[in-house]
């Protein structure tokens, strides 16, 4: 009996398999608004037989976005392609989930196929925040500008936002949200000492520093329907001496569990150059860190990092490392991948299959 295919159901939602699509931002909307680009892309891996996909990096106000292609509800004209691409997901079986950000001092930047460096204000950029006025890269190496400072009440605003685009994400039919707390975006930048320098109640102590995420997510969750889960993505390990590590994440992830949080979406880095990437050569350990804190926080997790094989998804899930195996790279190379893992671990795939190809090739 699989574990990677046997059904998770948590508050009303029930997920048919353990295997996610982590979300990837696409950097092909325009003002935000998706198209049929992301109709096929998410489309195509609900057909593939994924139990959940998380759509993209959101930005909940137009500055928070990464790169001026990136994908945003903070206007309700961005509400209508995703209702259609969400009942397109959920008539294929994938429950469908968002991922909402803020992209704080690493935002205003070009498509990484474009160089990934900052777009300079006067050209497509745009002035960034963060919880201090450092640059991401302080040399200057990378051309990346320096934010200034949050106030209090860009705080407030940047919270307001984020709960104006929770009621956007209702609209538009999902029945998951993963607020972004990863890879040194603007909640990550608050929680990392590497970037918050700050010295009033959102800065200085580990608690300090976690004021921003907590808030946020407590706001979140009064908006978001008590019957649906809310995942935070966390980087797990900053990777660099002097920077988060699990201990710390396993505080945050008992912190957000208390605050109605359902699961915690294992990442790590990004909060500076020297902070390896979500991509980074130590991207695989994260999937044991997950098992840490699914274990220090009694909180369901999502494992990821370079998870490619069945028998290793599966041994994630059976292991009690994680509840969710989310896979983001491999799952680009093969979008039917959640099939091919079905056949090699013995389970069924007829009804993984819509009947128009699983009548066809699909096994009882
Ligand atoms: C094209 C691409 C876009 C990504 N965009 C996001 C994103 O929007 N949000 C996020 O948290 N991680 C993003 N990531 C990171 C992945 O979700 C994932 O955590 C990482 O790639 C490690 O998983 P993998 O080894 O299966 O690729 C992106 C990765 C790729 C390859």
């Amino acid at each position: 009996m699989s574990q990677l295919f046997s059904e998770l159901k948590v508050k009303d939602i029930v997920f048919r398999n353990r295997i996610g699509v982590s979300p990837m931002c696409q950097y092909s909307s325009n003002d935000g608004v998706a198209n049929d680009w992301h109709l096929v892309q998410l489309g195509s891996r609900a057909v593939g037989g994924a139990g959940l996909i998380i759509a993209e990096a959101t930005a909940v106000v137009p500055e928070g976005r990464i790169t001026p292609g990136c994908a945003g509800l903070w206007n309700d004209d961005q509400i209508e392609p995703l209702i259609k691409l969400n009942n397109f997901v959920k008539q294929h079986g994938a429950v469908a989930g968002i991922q909402l950000a803020h992209a704080g001092r690493k935002a205003s930047s070009a498509r990484p196929w474009d160089g990934g460096v900052h777009l300079a204000d006067k050209e497509a950029g745009w002035p960034i925040v963060g919880p201090s006025d450092q640059a991401f890269d302080q040399d200057g190496t990378r051309l990346m500008k320096a934010p200034s400072q949050m106030t209090k009440a860009d705080i407030k605003n940047v919270q307001a936002a984020f709960v104006a685009a929770t009621h956007r994400a209702i609209a538009a039919g999902y029945d998951l949200v993963e607020i972004h707390g990863a890879h040194g975006y603007l909640l990550h930048s608050f929680f990392s000492p590497l970037v918050n320098h700050r010295d009033d109640e959102y800065g200085g102590s580990l608690r300090n520093r976690a004021r921003f995420m907590l808030e946020t997510v407590e706001a979140v969750r009064a908006v978001w329907p008590d019957n649906k889960p809310l995942a935070v993505r966390l980087s797990v390990a900053d990777w660099v001496e002097g920077g988060l590590v699990c201990e710390d994440n396993i505080e945050m992830a008992k912190w957000l569990g208390q605050r109605g949080v359902d699961f915690i979406d294992c990442s790590s880095g990004g909060a500076s150059p020297a902070a390896r990437s979500s991509m980074g050569d130590r991207t695989a350990e994260q999937v044991g860190l997950a098992g840490r804190i699914r274990e220090g926080a009694n909180i369901k997790t999502m494992a990821v990092g370079a998870i490619t094989n069945a028998q290793y998804a599966e041994e994630i899930i059976a292991s009690g490392t994680a509840d969710i195996a989310l896979m983001a790279r491999h799952s680009l190379l093969d979008p039917y991948w959640p099939i091919t893992a079905a056949q090699q671990l013995g389970v069924p795939t007829r009804d993984l299959m819509p009947i128009q190809n699983g009548f066809f090739v699909g096994t009882d």
